[in-house]
């Protein structure tokens, strides 16, 4: 059952701080009944004069807990009319173990993007280390959010509205960003916009290739996830396929660890460089998943077939690549292209089984998106470039950059979401220490495709978070 509250027009401090003991933070799951056609940029900048207009805050189920009152705003109509060029979007990432800033104005200029990486970190603990990627997070989340603004020549008064991802990711990192943002949107007045990480990642593509429209479909590919999406529209999606055990980007991680790589900068861009050495045939690893003909994905078998061949052939990841011998070289670029060259068949074929069930969806389709970390290797894109063009579609890749962890990403969903008037207003000021954050560690992205759902289901038990989808058609079904 639904329950909606109404308020009276009050200034926006005042609903702010009257409700500020309730809501226990932001969220995205509020749709503005009216479109957003008075969007404004001025009126944003202009906080002292600004008086914003309450809807009707939707208490949801679904969507909140009872500490967390959700409130519905939209500019009033005497608010001055501004393009969306003139919004200017800080993004704030620290999901996993990049603390990454950027500003992004509204037709898609990227005024400055930074990004400070956890590479002792990577190195130290072979992968992330939960606590120590926190402690990593907190130190330099100021100073990298600083030079964000410094780079865009701005300081937060020029500033629409902040951006920061509340998940999926680890909670512990998650919340060092989402505290950063509270803090700046409540010193200065600004409306705040949470975000799901793989949705940045999708959408990003929408920033680089502005011919993109819905419907699309979308292969998101990192360290902690495999998703093959129909992305109906904005925050509507239909998930066709998953990794029911680990991502292809922690299959590349661990395999990069095993063979005793640089991990400086993520297993990915190693393997990626010794397999150019290797022979992709030498090793025959089977690839998952064939007799389920559905999309999802599994590495975990994948993983133990590579560390049982890096065994049997005694390399020991103590001695680095830099002293190993030529022989024990070949030996480990062998196996690096090998597991390769499977763990990307893997995808085409779902991929290519995944495009075929969204035409049969939606015609109109053209492109398959792919992003996220492990779509920055130039292999990947190859072959998947080959599975698109047989299906009549075109491949759009965001550049490198981001299409690993980025904020740029996060301030341009950010900015979609902002234009339908899906953002939170502002926080208190002074907000308590021990304010409890709305953070979504495991947050799917869409609703699973009922006709695509595999025998084969997925060991993991532990709860989920309601889809940003569900979350969006059940305000909506409200508005
Ligand atoms: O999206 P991302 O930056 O962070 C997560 O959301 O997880 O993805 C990180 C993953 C890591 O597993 C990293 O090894 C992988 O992306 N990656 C790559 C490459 N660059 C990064 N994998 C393969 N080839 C690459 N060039
Ligand atoms: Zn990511």
């Amino acid at each position: 059952m639904f329950v909606f509250l109404s308020i009276s027009l009050v200034s926006l401090k005042m609903v702010a701080s009257s409700l500020s003991i309730l809501s226990s933070t932001f969220s995205r799951l509020k749709i503005i009944p009216k479109p957003w056609h008075t969007s404004t940029l001025k009126s944003l900048r202009s906080h002292k004069q600004r008086q914003l207009q309450p809807l009707s805050p939707i208490w949801s189920p679904l969507t909140c807990s009872l500490n967390s009152l959700k409130k519905h705003f939209y500019p009033s109509n005497n608010e001055i009319m501004a393009s969306k060029d003139d919004l200017v979007i800080l993004g704030i990432e620290t999901s996993c173990d990049d603390t990454a800033a950027a500003v992004v104005r509204g037709n898609g200029e990227i005024l400055s993007q930074v990004v400070s990486s956890q590479a002792d970190l990577l190195v130290k603990y072979g992968g992330v280390a939960p606590l120590f990627a926190e402690e990593a997070h907190s130190q330099v989340i100021d100073q990298v959010v600083q030079e964000a603004l410094n780079k865009a020549s701005l300081t937060e008064c020029d500033l629409s509205a902040v951006a920061v991802t509340i998940g999926p990711g680890l909670g512990l990192c998650l919340r060092v960003g989402v505290q950063k943002a509270h803090k700046i949107a409540g010193s200065f007045n600004l409306p705040i916009i949470g975000i799901h990480h793989m949705e940045a990642h999708a959408l990003v593509a929408r920033l680089v290739e502005r011919e993109l429209q819905f419907p699309f479909v979308t292969l998101l590919i990192s360290g902690g996830h495999n998703l093959l999406i129909l992305a109906h529209g904005l925050g509507h999606y239909i998930q066709l396929g998953t990794t029911l055990d680990d991502a292809i980007g922690e299959a590349y991680d661990k395999t990069a660890k095993w063979l005793g790589l640089d991990m400086r900068k993520s297993g990915g861009p190693a393997i990626e460089e010794l397999a150019r050495e290797g022979d992709a045939d030498s090793v025959k690893f089977s690839i998952p998943m064939r007799q389920h003909k559905d999309c999802n994905f599994s590495y975990a078998g994948l993983k133990t077939q590579v560390r049982l061949a890096i065994e049997s052939r005694n390399i020991n990841a103590e001695i680095p690549i830099s002293s190993a011998s030529f022989q024990d070289r070949v030996s480990r670029a062998d196996i690096a292209a090998s597991f390769q060259r499977v763990a990307v068949l893997h995808i085409e074929e779902k991929c290519g089984r995944a495009i075929e069930w969204a035409l049969k969806l939606e015609p109109s389709i053209k492109y398959l998106v792919v992003s996220g970390g492990v779509a920055s290797n130039q292999y990947v894109r190859d072959r998947l470039d080959q599975v698109v063009k047989k299906n009549g579609l075109q491949l759009v890749c965001p550049p490198r950059s981001l299409c690993t962890d980025n904020g740029v990403m996060v301030a341009w969903t950010g900015i979609e979401h902002f234009r339908v008037g899906r953002y939170d207003p502002p926080p208190p000021v002074n907000e308590s220490e021990h304010f409890v954050y709305d953070l979504r560690p495991r947050w799917p992205l869409g609703e699973e495709y009922s006709e695509g759902r595999s025998e084969a289901r997925s060991l993991r038990k532990a709860r989920v978070y309601p889809s940003l989808t569900s979350l969006i058609q059940a305000s909506q079904q409200q508005a």
